[in-house]
């Protein structure tokens, strides 16, 4: 089986991360989203995987070039544009041949990993496999209505009215069949070649196309709220504490605590589950639960929780920072005035306190 795995499109509910970089690179604990799904398909035995890119392929190629670090051959497909889904089949057609292919958004962190859905697809033979789980509020996915059979009748791109609470998580596993279905297709009315259209396509034409539940933690990262809500629960998953670091006496530690080597810990209180990552600072601050803290960061007289910092990021003499991602070499400091002076960055959001 191959992979083929869609780190392109635009990133917009990302802003303004994403003018600076791919959505998919964003870190939860500390590690991109991307090199979650890269291990996701080397551990389900996969090494064959194009990766389709777009505006940011530069940087997607600097941070997992070639594949060899995970244990996987990488090709890069260029998409000119985000011309949807099913597109980026038609692109990846040469590519994937006449091979099955597990296809994953790069979007998508699913914690528990793809082995189990790839054995099951291996040894069901379907023509497809969608990955589906319960959500609140399926307007915003792909909307699957299965039989008791467990075969898939129809399938919606984010319907107004959906008629079932099951959302299609960004994993499908696919036989060459698929490519018939994503020929010809027209775009939507949302000017996308939707991958949806092609398998209600493979449906309608009496292939067998399968829902399995994945029970497991998944979450699509597309908006900050689930950037965060992703870095609490794999931060929550770390086992016990693994300092490498250096931290002074003055400084205490309780739960979960990873400090890479080349980090420095003074007179602070570390809450885990968190990760500091090598090169970072922190001098008197009281940091946790739930927070990531990228390579390079300066916390000085600060508290941190439920936050991400990405690499460069400076937090100075503020009291309570929460529920926060800071950008690269993004600098927090605290006012001697009685007021507050922000430089935000176009699309930013910032909540100061009242
Ligand atoms: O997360 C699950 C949902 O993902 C499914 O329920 C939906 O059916 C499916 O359409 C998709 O919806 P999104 O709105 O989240 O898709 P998004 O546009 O965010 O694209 C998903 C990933 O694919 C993301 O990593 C960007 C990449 N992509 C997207 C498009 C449209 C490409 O590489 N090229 C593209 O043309």
């Amino acid at each position: 089986m191959k992979a083929l795995i869609l780190s392109g499109g635009t990133g917009s509910r990302l802003r303004p991360f994403t003018h600076s970089t791919a959505k998919q690179l964003l870190p939860v604990a500390n590690k991109p989203v991307l090199v979650h799904c890269l291990e996701n398909i080397r551990d389900a035995g996969i090494t064959e995987v194009a990766v389709i890119v777009g505006t940011h392929a530069a940087e997607i190629s600097q941070v997992v070039g070639d594949g060899s670090a995970f244990g996987l051959e990488l090709t890069y497909l260029h998409q000119d544009r985000p011309l949807g889904l099913a597109h980026c089949v038609q692109l990846a057609g040469d590519f994937l041949g006449d091979d099955d292919f597990v296809m994953y958004l790069a979007d998508n962190v699913l914690a528990d990993g793809i082995t189990q859905a790839a054995d099951a697809f291996a040894a069901d033979r379907a023509d497809a496999l969608l990955l589906v789980q319960p959500v609140a509020d399926p307007r915003a996915y792909g909307v699957v209505e299965v039989g008791p059979d467990g075969r898939v009748h129809r399938l919606v791109e984010k319907p107004a009215e959906p008629a079932s609470d099951l959302a299609a998580l960004g994993v499908y596993f696919f036989t060459s069949r698929i490519h018939q279905a994503v020929a010809g297709l027209r775009p939507s009315a949302r000017g996308e070649l939707e991958i949806t259209d092609a398998i209600q396509r493979l449906a309608d034409d009496g292939a067998l196309v399968r829902a399995q539940r994945y029970d497991g933690y998944w979450k699509d990262t597309g908006k900050a709220e689930d950037l965060l809500d992703c870095n609490r629960e794999l931060l929550g998953r770390l086992t016990g504490p693994d300092v490498h670091g250096q931290v002074d006496a003055a400084s205490t530690l309780s739960g979960s605590v990873v400090i890479e080597p080349g980090a420095r810990v003074y007179g602070s209180h570390l809450v885990g589950p968190l990760v500091i990552a090598a090169g970072s600072t922190v001098t008197d601050c009281t940091v946790g639960p739930y927070v990531s803290v990228g390579r390079d960061c300066v916390l000085r007289h600060a508290a941190v929780a439920d936050s991400i910092l990405l690499e460069g990021a400076a937090v100075d003499g503020v009291p309570a920072l929460h529920h926060s991602i800071i950008g690269r070499w993004a600098r927090i400091g605290r006012s001697a005035a009685d007021r507050h002076q922000l430089l935000v960055g176009d699309h930013a959001n910032a909540e100061v306190a009242a």
